[in-house]
């Protein structure tokens, strides 16, 4: 038994000493030195060996148990010290290194032309209403003075839905009957935003859907030098101040006389939108007699000042989603 006690204790040690890993290492210590190890096990045999035996073993055998457990310890913690450090080394993080930069999103350039259009026209006192997308026939055309199967409906192209008479709206305007009838019989000034849709072949210039501006201001005495006032205020800050204005005589149902508003641009003209003098019928239709009440009204497109401000020569980039194009602004 002294004999394999001291064989034993060789034996470990060599074996502690090639351990590659503290998996190995705990494995090699609960062989020897767990509940059935070898040295736990002759251990518990001391007691049945002859008296005079008993301690000279058990002596022998606790001085191994003491020398095998302080060289488990030491090597432990070699080992445990080498695999943090091959562990940092693998899986290292250079703080010298530069920070990865956090992609950061930005405004369409759409909604960066729109804030520009709000803020112009908030400084006039107008202030946004926002009206519903999707519209009933009604309100998109005849309170509007373009009655069924007039020939005016040809002006815009609509997307019909399976529900009879809804529709999405192929125009802004609409809005001005939702705003009247919201705020009759007080006066009115709003601007009234937001996305048209139309049944459109798509090409460069055509888009079936795009944002527009509706504007309107209905009050007492409103006259057609103050819709020309207006205008010529929001082309002049948003083209620059010494822009000329060029009106037209046009035709829509909804308002009479009806105007076309150009802005001066590279040596030619820029259409920038309708407008006119609120037609009475509308604004009876609103809930205002237009006996005592009058008002101007007017739609611009601002899609188009943005291309025309950044030379972007096809309209379908606008809602591609191309990161491409939009990472430019
Ligand atoms: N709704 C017209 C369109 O989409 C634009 C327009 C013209 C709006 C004249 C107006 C207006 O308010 O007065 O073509």
């Amino acid at each position: 038994m002294l004999d394999r006690l001291e064989q034993l204790q060789g034996e470990t040690l060599t074996q502690i000493d090639r351990t590659a890993s503290s998996a190995e290492l705990d494995r090699l210590e609960s062989a020897v030195l767990g509940k059935k190890g070898e040295l736990t096990t002759m251990l518990r045999t001391v007691g049945q060996l002859p008296p005079e035996e008993r301690p000279q073993v058990g002596k022998l055998a606790n001085e191994v148990r003491v020398a095998l457990e302080a060289a488990f310890q030491a090597r432990r913690a070699a080992l445990q010290s080498h695999e943090l450090a091959s562990q940092m080394a693998a899986g290292a993080i250079d703080v010298t290194l530069p920070g990865r930069r956090v992609p950061q999103g930005r405004l369409h350039p759409a909604t960066i032309t729109l804030r520009q259009i709000y803020n112009i026209w908030a400084e006039m006192g107008f202030q946004v209403y926002q009206s519903r997308d999707v519209e009933d026939d009604d309100t998109n055309f005849t309170l509007l003075n373009i009655p069924p199967h007039h020939p005016a409906r040809d002006m815009w192209d609509t997307f019909y839905t399976t529900q009879k008479g809804v529709i999405l709206r192929t125009h802004t305007s609409p809005g001005q009957i939702r705003a009247m009838h919201e705020y009759a019989p007080e006066p009115i000034r709003v601007i009234l935003p937001g996305m048209v849709y139309r049944y459109e072949q798509v090409d460069a210039t055509h888009e079936m859907q795009f944002n527009q501006v509706e504007g309107l201001a209905v009050g007492r005495g409103i006259r057609m030098t103050d819709l020309k006032g207006v205008m010529i205020a929001f082309a002049r800050r948003m083209y620059g101040a010494e822009r000329r204005v060029r009106f037209r005589c046009s035709h829509f149902p909804f308002t009479e006389p009806s105007v076309e508003v150009d802005v001066e641009w590279e040596g030619g003209w820029l259409e920038i939108g309708g407008a006119g003098m609120v037609h009475p019928t509308v604004l009876k239709n609103g809930g205002y007699d237009p006996r005592v009440f009058s008002g101007f009204a007017f739609g611009i497109g601002p899609e188009r000042i943005t291309l025309i401000k950044h030379a972007i020569e096809d309209i379908r980039v606008f809602w591609a989603n191309d990161l491409r194009f939009l990472e430019q602004f």
